[in-house]
């Protein structure tokens, strides 16, 4: 084993924090190898953004498997046929199965658009919005086999404000998520974490 550390990113649309985790891979932040960028869905816009940085991607079409099983088998064979060694889920909106988990234990990261364990699922501002919060932020968490419960890497608060919309907070906080998440990916890669249980402990 050389050690190296090898990224598959999986993505579901646009791939914002995919820029931002390719940008923060070429300045050196980051020291990996992005070694693949695959996504559920044809028209992912973060295809075109894999393909501007010549980076290998693929789209894994859920529409073309029967079932769940089939589809992850698919996603793992290209990851291990690339050689990851961590799977970063950005913007991947599907659900992983305790087996896809299980094949990587402890080596597959989330991002999402609150302060968890509150408004976890796909609606995060929505319900951040309907709740009347008043701080919100974003999540960078290990995946274990729940949703949105793994343990915390890094969390950023940001503030809802009075007449924010879902788009307006969506906004506020994107411009942190693409700065927490390749800090999350960085202290990973530098072997930086250490995983007790539900802690994270960021070691210096
Ligand atoms: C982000 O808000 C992320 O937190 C959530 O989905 C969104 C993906 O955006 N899970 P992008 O595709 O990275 O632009």
């Amino acid at each position: 084993m050389s050690g190296e550390n090898v990224l598959g990113i999986l993505c579901s649309g646009r791939g914002t924090n995919l820029q931002s985790i390719m940008e923060a891979v070429k300045s050196g932040q980051i020291p990996a190898r992005i070694a693949v960028v695959l996504t559920d869905k044809p028209d992912a816009k973060a295809l075109e953004r894999a393909a501007e940085a010549n980076i290998p991607h693929a789209c894994i079409d859920r529409k073309k498997y029967d079932d769940k099983e089939a589809f992850e088998k698919a996603l793992i064979s290209e990851l291990r046929n690339h050689g990851v060694t961590l799977v970063i889920l950005a913007g991947f909106m599907r659900i992983l199965s305790p087996y896809f988990v299980h094949e990587y234990k402890g080596r597959i990261m989330n991002i999402h658009p609150s302060l968890l364990p509150s408004f976890g699922g796909a609606h995060a501002h929505r319900d951040v919005l309907a709740y009347g919060v008043k701080v919100s932020g974003c999540t960078i968490h290990f995946v274990d086999e729940g949703m949105d419960s793994g343990p915390i890497i890094l969390q950023t608060a940001v503030p809802v404000m009075q007449d924010d919309d879902e788009d307006t907070l969506a906004a506020r906080v994107l411009v942190e998520e693409h700065k927490l998440y390749p800090k999350a990916i960085e202290l990973c890669c530098k072997g930086k974490l250490k995983v007790e249980g539900r802690h994270v402990r960021i070691l210096e």
